[in-house]
């Protein structure tokens, strides 16, 4: 089965936007083995828009661009595979592509088995330049048809930014990922309003078929296509972005400049139970356990008779939690409750029973994993 956990990876978009070519993503497949992204589960290296030609070959075919490419795009799958990596590509369900190179409208079966040809892996697949007279679900499910017709096992990653409730059928025409949103951009407000917009939306994000919320841009510090200089994200922010993508199991697609990221953000992409909270086999969405205004308690069950108790505040202020267990389902007449640690800090909590107070400063998080015992 394809996708039986969140898809983990690197995408070129955030940073690079128009300008890639060979040597980016060779020297961005080093880095994942190098520096231990690959060991960690981030497998696809993806190239998004912007690697083709105007104009498709007289043949139909869509071409790669030989400035950027001199040596196509099977020399790249055979470099990232021959380091134990998957090879990801981009097309778009519409006429032209966002950035206007040809799409693949018309074209999905002769597409899928080029992308097949070239030994892809991966295909995000965007909605830019739809015909009015076009049907959007009709032409996920022939892409969908398509690639599972090209002989080769390759993750249709549907990104039509939320278009028609996609969480409500994307499962159903075969996609593995859908995006649910518009485009992040790498501010503290973009990753927030993203995770408002969908935080109901996870019921139908499970293994087969998941909810993505976009690449992330832990490590731009605002510089690349989508950062702001002006607008730069701290690292307790990027933190935040991180640990709420790994509870709400969203697909980890890095979108950094790998080759440059060190120190925190280079930890963070890398926290070992932050990923693990993310790949958690079960992938259940967190409950929502206190909503106020711009704060919130989020309780995920892990597999295991693990849970995460995490807490995220958004204003401007200070904040306090009180989290009553019952609100977890652990009455205080059970005689339970949870043997706490702090994923991030490593901090031994121990037994905790009846409530939880904890206070955080603004823009901070707090997230806390451990076992339900009879104390
Ligand atoms: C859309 C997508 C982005 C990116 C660009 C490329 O905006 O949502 O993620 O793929 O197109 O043009």
């Amino acid at each position: 089965m394809l996708a039986n956990r969140p898809p983990m990876g690197w995408n070129s978009w955030n940073t690079f936007g128009e300008n890639i070519d060979e040597k980016l993503i060779i020297e961005t497949v080093d880095m994942m083995v190098e520096k231990g992204y690959k060991d960690l589960g981030y497998e696809y290296v993806i190239i998004d828009d912007c690697w083709a030609l105007r104009e498709r070959g007289k043949d139909g075919r869509l071409v790669p661009d030989p400035e950027k490419f001199p040596h196509g795009m099977k020399y790249i799958a055979d470099y990232i595979h021959s380091k134990g990596l998957k090879f990801g590509m981009y097309s778009c369900a519409g006429i032209m592509t966002c950035a206007k190179y040809p799409s693949s409208y018309g074209h999905e079966y002769t597409d899928a088995k080029t992308f097949a040809e070239w030994e892809v892996d991966y295909l995000k697949y965007d909605f830019c330049n739809f015909p009015i007279s076009g049907n959007g679900k009709n032409a996920y499910l022939t892409m969908s048809m398509a690639l599972r017709s090209c002989g080769r096992d390759i993750l249709f990653a549907a990104c039509n930014w939320g278009t028609d409730e996609p969480w409500k059928w994307m499962r159903s025409v075969g996609a593995h990922i859908y995006r649910s949103t518009g485009d992040i951009n790498d501010t503290f407000v973009s990753f927030r309003d993203i995770i408002y917009s969908q935080e109901n939306n996870f019921s139908m994000s499970a293994p087969g078929c998941y909810n993505d919320i976009d690449m992330l841009t832990v490590g731009m510090y605002g510089k690349g296509l989508v950062g702001f200089e002006d607008n730069v994200c701290t690292d307790d922010e990027y933190l935040m972005q991180f640990s709420l993508w790994c509870l709400y199991g969203a697909p980890l697609i890095m979108g950094g400049d790998i080759r440059k990221i060190d120190g925190f953000c280079k930890d963070l992409l890398q926290n070992k139970e932050l990923i693990e909270i993310d790949q958690d086999p079960e992938c259940r969405p967190p409950i929502i356990v206190h909503n106020w205004q711009d704060v919130r308690g989020l309780f995920k069950i892990l597999s295991n008779n693990e849970y995460v108790l995490a807490f995220y505040n958004y204003t401007k202020n200070n904040n306090i939690f009180t989290i009553p267990f019952t609100d977890l389902g652990i009455p205080y007449n059970s005689g339970m409750g949870l043997d706490l640690h702090d994923v991030v800090t490593g901090e031994k909590i121990g037994f905790v029973k009846d409530f939880y107070n904890t206070d955080l400063k603004s823009h901070t998080c707090k997230i806390l994993r451990g076992k339900l015992i009879n104390g």
